[in-house]
């Protein structure tokens, strides 16, 4: 096996059903719309039922990883759940995705914790353990999976959302290859936080950017110590596209102003303003279609904007470099490439993220606060489960799944 083949072979994802147009939130809040749209660049997000929680997300992410027979149940020996939305101090999400997708007996099941991070994390511990030869053939599925919440009527209320990816690790990847250095960056700062006790976040939000801002400098700083003199040049010149975790689409673009900033050294203030116009609408807005629908999905966001650029524009892609930075509050952050394989763009075309969007309800805001009061009082579905499963019902403090549904 050579080491430098692995990567992503197959990509699910998957967004619950409903919908909050944020130009509603914005009128119930009295906030103007401008600074939602333009100030935020975010259009809706994605809410999530009551009969959803993290498991069901990531099982009705993983199961559609499974739907064409291309990869087997039985062939994944380890499964890392990535999440900040766990449902139990000690009980693993990891071990309901198990069950729920019938994965073998002799299989690694944990979860993994670092804010938005954790599924990054969980890609580069599978991709290192398939290196290290103790996949001894089998593939690593990864599912970060999370539901964003703050306070009803904060700022940050508008950067809710709800989403899971799945991501199926092997040293024949089919969708793309990772490259083989990244570049790191840990500091210990409270920017956002969840106490054991709340369903809410806290957040430091301006500190909170400038924080992811000074996590990209340094991993893209470490990143380049890492290439030790080889591969210099600009990245801008290296890289097809750049993807960024999106908490909301105008940090993706404070994101990328900074890169092109840091590659510009010795331009005047115009030119560099002219290159970061193009550099973004060609090489990192396009990725930004479903984040601008779906909102903050904490350990998900960097894999949906990689399935949505992969399906819409992954012909042009294949054989060209990738850029990805992984940022998790906290904070830990990582910078590493990709590239899609020759004939991944039949496969990414049907990776269904477009469809996730047509398939969804606009709720009304009063809807959505039902949701929310629903959710937090642990009431019954009023509706039936959609999808592959739901949550049943909670009996005695534990929680019941039920799978009458079709992977869609
Ligand atoms: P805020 O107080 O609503 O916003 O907080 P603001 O006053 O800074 O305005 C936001 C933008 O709208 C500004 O643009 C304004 O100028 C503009 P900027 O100057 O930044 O380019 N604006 C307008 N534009 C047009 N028309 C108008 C108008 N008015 C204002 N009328 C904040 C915004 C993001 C801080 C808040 O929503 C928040 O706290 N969000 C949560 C924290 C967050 O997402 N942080 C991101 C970095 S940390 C991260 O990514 C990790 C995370 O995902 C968690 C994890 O790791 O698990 C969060």
């Amino acid at each position: 096996m050579n080491g430098l083949d692995v990567g992503i072979d197959q990509l699910g994802v998957y967004l619950p059903r409903y919908a909050l147009p944020l130009d509603r939130l914005a009128e119930a809040r009295g906030v103007p719309v401008e600074k939602i749209h333009v100030g935020l660049g975010a259009h809706a997000m994605a809410v999530v039922p009551p009969w959803e929680d993290a498991v069901t997300l990531g099982a009705n992410a993983a199961a559609r990883v499974f739907r064409h027979g291309e990869v087997r149940p039985d062939e994944i020996g380890l499964l890392v759940a990535a999440t900040e939305t766990a449902v139990d101090h000690a009980k693993p999400i990891g071990i309901f995705l198990h069950d729920l997708l019938g994965l073998s007996p002799s299989c690694r099941t944990f979860e993994v914790k670092h804010a938005c991070y954790g599924g990054t994390a969980g890609i580069m511990l599978a991709a290192d353990w398939i290196r290290s030869g103790a996949a001894r053939g089998r593939k690593a599925l990864v599912v970060a999976t999370d539901i964003a919440r703050y306070d009803v009527g904060s700022s940050a209320e508008f950067t809710q959302g709800a989403g899971a990816a799945a991501v199926v690790v092997s040293d024949e990847p089919r969708l793309l290859r990772l490259g083989p250095t990244t570049g790191l960056f840990s500091r210990n700062v409270y920017d956002f936080w969840r106490p054991l006790e709340r369903r809410e976040a806290l957040v430091d939000g301006k500190f909170s950017l400038d924080c992811y801002l000074d996590a990209l400098h340094g991993a893209v700083s470490d990143y380049r110590a890492a290439l030790n003199g080889h591969g210099g040049g600009s990245l801008l010149d290296r890289f097809a596209a750049f993807l960024y975790h999106t908490p909301f689409p105008k940090m993706a673009h404070k994101a990328h102003r900074r890169l092109v900033e840091d590659e510009s050294h010795g331009l005047t203030p115009a030119a560099v303003g002219e290159r970061f116009e193009r550099s973004w609408a060609t090489q990192a807005e396009p990725a930004l279609g479903l984040a601008r629908q779906a909102g903050n999905t904490y350990t998900a966001s960097l894999y949906l904007c990689l399935a949505w650029l992969l399906e819409r524009e992954g012909a042009t892609l294949e054989g060209r470099d990738l850029a990805l930075f992984s940022y998790g509050s906290g904070c830990c952050a990582e910078f590493f490439t990709g590239r899609p394989v020759a004939g991944s763009a039949a496969r990414a075309a049907s990776i269904g993220a477009q469809g996730l969007l047509q398939a969804r309800r606009e709720l009304t805001v009063e809807e959505y606060e039902q949701f929310a009061r629903a959710t937090t009082g642990g009431e019954r579905p009023a509706e039936g489960g959609v999808g592959f499963c739901h949550l049943a019902g909670i009996e005695n403090h534990k929680r019941h799944y039920a799978c009458p549904g079709k992977v869609a």
